[in-house]
Protein backbone atom coordinates (compact mmCIF):
# COMPACT_ATOMS: atom_id res chain seq x y z
CA UNK A 1 0.00 0.00 0.00
CA UNK A 2 1.16 3.66 -0.59
CA UNK A 3 -0.42 7.27 0.59
CA UNK A 4 -0.88 9.17 -2.70
CA UNK A 5 -0.23 12.69 -3.28
CA UNK A 6 -3.65 14.79 -3.48
CA UNK A 7 -4.37 17.31 -6.11
CA UNK A 8 -5.06 20.73 -4.58
CA UNK A 9 -7.67 23.09 -5.49
CA UNK A 10 -7.44 25.15 -7.99
CA UNK A 11 -4.96 22.28 -10.12
CA UNK A 12 -6.52 22.17 -13.49
CA UNK A 13 -6.55 18.28 -12.91
CA UNK A 14 -9.07 18.64 -10.66
CA UNK A 15 -11.99 19.26 -13.64
CA UNK A 16 -10.82 16.25 -15.76
CA UNK A 17 -13.94 13.93 -16.23
CA UNK A 18 -12.90 10.46 -15.28
CA UNK A 19 -13.33 7.71 -17.69
CA UNK A 20 -15.56 4.53 -16.70
CA UNK A 21 -13.33 1.04 -15.76
CA UNK A 22 -13.15 -1.35 -17.86
CA UNK A 23 -12.16 -4.05 -15.62
CA UNK A 24 -11.91 -4.32 -11.62
CA UNK A 25 -8.78 -5.93 -11.71
CA UNK A 26 -5.89 -6.04 -9.42
CA UNK A 27 -4.46 -2.82 -10.53
CA UNK A 28 -7.97 -1.40 -9.62
CA UNK A 29 -7.78 -3.11 -6.10
CA UNK A 30 -4.23 -1.49 -5.54
CA UNK A 31 -5.51 1.87 -6.55
CA UNK A 32 -8.25 1.10 -4.36
CA UNK A 33 -6.36 -0.17 -1.15
CA UNK A 34 -3.99 3.14 -1.60
CA UNK A 35 -6.74 4.97 -1.74
CA UNK A 36 -8.48 3.78 1.10
CA UNK A 37 -4.57 4.14 2.81
CA UNK A 38 -4.86 8.18 1.53
CA UNK A 39 -8.38 8.86 3.10
CA UNK A 40 -7.84 7.55 6.96
CA UNK A 41 -4.04 9.17 6.75
CA UNK A 42 -5.71 12.33 5.73
CA UNK A 43 -8.03 11.76 7.62
CA UNK A 44 -11.09 12.26 6.04
CA UNK A 45 -14.64 10.85 5.04
CA UNK A 46 -14.19 10.01 1.17
CA UNK A 47 -11.71 10.31 -1.83
CA UNK A 48 -12.51 10.52 -5.36
CA UNK A 49 -9.60 8.51 -7.82
CA UNK A 50 -9.45 12.16 -9.43
CA UNK A 51 -7.98 13.72 -6.60
CA UNK A 52 -4.92 11.04 -6.52
CA UNK A 53 -4.77 12.16 -10.25
CA UNK A 54 -6.08 8.63 -11.56
CA UNK A 55 -8.75 9.93 -14.03
CA UNK A 56 -11.35 6.61 -13.71
CA UNK A 57 -14.37 6.45 -12.07
CA UNK A 58 -13.24 4.74 -8.86
CA UNK A 59 -14.30 6.44 -5.01
CA UNK A 60 -13.62 5.47 -1.37
CA UNK A 61 -15.75 6.42 1.37
CA UNK A 62 -15.76 5.45 5.24
CA UNK A 63 -18.90 7.97 7.34
CA UNK A 64 -18.10 5.55 10.13
CA UNK A 65 -17.00 6.57 13.33
CA UNK A 66 -14.18 4.37 14.18
CA UNK A 67 -13.30 3.96 10.63
CA UNK A 68 -14.24 0.59 10.16
CA UNK A 69 -16.96 0.53 7.40
CA UNK A 70 -14.85 1.01 3.71
CA UNK A 71 -17.23 1.13 1.12
CA UNK A 72 -16.10 1.17 -2.71
CA UNK A 73 -17.78 2.02 -5.70
CA UNK A 74 -16.94 1.58 -9.37
CA UNK A 75 -18.18 3.32 -12.01
CA UNK A 76 -20.72 4.93 -9.38
CA UNK A 77 -24.09 5.50 -10.97
CA UNK A 78 -27.13 7.68 -9.03
CA UNK A 79 -30.04 6.48 -10.38
CA UNK A 80 -32.56 7.90 -7.98
CA UNK A 81 -32.66 11.04 -6.18
CA UNK A 82 -34.97 12.21 -3.39
CA UNK A 83 -35.81 15.36 -1.27
CA UNK A 84 -33.07 18.18 -0.37
CA UNK A 85 -30.57 18.91 2.74
CA UNK A 86 -28.30 21.38 3.39
CA UNK A 87 -24.71 20.06 4.60
CA UNK A 88 -21.72 22.40 5.42
CA UNK A 89 -19.15 19.86 3.33
CA UNK A 90 -15.41 20.27 3.45
CA UNK A 91 -12.70 18.23 1.03
CA UNK A 92 -9.41 17.16 1.07
CA UNK A 93 -8.91 18.92 -1.90
CA UNK A 94 -9.68 22.01 -0.39
CA UNK A 95 -8.38 22.12 3.02
CA UNK A 96 -9.50 24.41 5.69
CA UNK A 97 -12.76 26.00 3.86
CA UNK A 98 -16.16 24.24 4.98
CA UNK A 99 -19.29 25.61 3.07
CA UNK A 100 -23.02 24.41 3.00
CA UNK A 101 -23.94 23.48 0.19
CA UNK A 102 -28.04 21.52 -1.11
CA UNK A 103 -27.96 18.31 -2.34
CA UNK A 104 -30.30 15.60 -2.45
CA UNK A 105 -31.27 14.16 0.96
CA UNK A 106 -31.44 10.51 -0.26
CA UNK A 107 -30.18 8.93 -3.15
CA UNK A 108 -30.07 5.25 -4.44
CA UNK A 109 -26.38 4.70 -6.23
CA UNK A 110 -25.84 1.53 -8.64
CA UNK A 111 -21.64 0.33 -8.85
CA UNK A 112 -19.37 -2.33 -8.97
CA UNK A 113 -17.85 -3.25 -5.87
CA UNK A 114 -13.70 -4.59 -5.88
CA UNK A 115 -14.75 -8.07 -7.43
CA UNK A 116 -16.63 -6.47 -10.20
CA UNK A 117 -20.03 -7.31 -8.89
CA UNK A 118 -22.50 -4.85 -9.80
CA UNK A 119 -24.65 -3.75 -6.58
CA UNK A 120 -27.05 -1.31 -5.31
CA UNK A 121 -27.57 0.88 -2.35
CA UNK A 122 -30.20 3.27 -1.16
CA UNK A 123 -28.06 6.07 1.07
CA UNK A 124 -29.36 9.17 3.19
CA UNK A 125 -27.95 12.08 5.25
CA UNK A 126 -24.22 12.31 5.54
CA UNK A 127 -23.55 9.02 3.23
CA UNK A 128 -25.70 10.27 0.71
CA UNK A 129 -24.26 13.89 0.77
CA UNK A 130 -20.48 12.13 0.71
CA UNK A 131 -21.90 9.94 -2.30
CA UNK A 132 -23.10 13.36 -4.33
CA UNK A 133 -19.66 14.98 -3.40
CA UNK A 134 -17.38 12.22 -4.51
CA UNK A 135 -19.42 11.68 -7.72
CA UNK A 136 -18.57 15.16 -8.82
CA UNK A 137 -15.15 14.98 -8.22
CA UNK A 138 -15.68 12.52 -10.93
CA UNK A 139 -17.66 14.75 -13.05
CA UNK A 140 -14.79 17.17 -12.84
CA UNK A 141 -16.40 19.28 -10.00
CA UNK A 142 -15.32 20.53 -6.73
CA UNK A 143 -17.90 21.41 -3.84
CA UNK A 144 -16.82 25.30 -3.71
CA UNK A 145 -18.01 25.16 -7.73
CA UNK A 146 -21.25 25.34 -5.98
CA UNK A 147 -20.70 28.83 -4.15
CA UNK A 148 -21.38 32.28 -5.75
CA UNK A 149 -18.75 33.99 -7.76
CA UNK A 150 -17.93 36.16 -4.77
CA UNK A 151 -17.36 33.59 -1.93
CA UNK A 152 -15.19 31.19 -4.47
CA UNK A 153 -13.17 34.22 -5.20
CA UNK A 154 -12.30 35.31 -1.51
CA UNK A 155 -11.53 31.10 -1.20
CA UNK A 156 -9.35 31.29 -4.22
CA UNK A 157 -7.48 33.76 -2.54
CA UNK A 158 -7.39 32.38 0.93
CA UNK A 159 -6.41 29.14 -0.52
CA UNK A 160 -3.07 30.87 -2.68
CA UNK A 161 -1.87 32.86 0.45
CA UNK A 162 -1.61 29.42 1.93
CA UNK A 163 0.45 27.62 -0.64
CA UNK A 164 2.66 30.97 -0.58
CA UNK A 165 3.32 30.43 3.01
CA UNK A 166 3.68 26.06 3.07
CA UNK A 167 5.41 26.29 -0.25
NI1 LIG B 1 -13.82 16.34 -2.06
Amino acid sequence: MALLPILRYPDPRLHIRATPVAAVDDRIRRLVSDMAETMYEAPGIGLAATQVDVHQRVVVIDVSEDKSALQVFINPEIIEREGEQVCEEGCLSVPGIYEKVARAERVRVRALDVEGKPFELAAEGLLAVCIQHEIDHLDGKVFVEYLSNLKLNRIRTKLAKKARITA
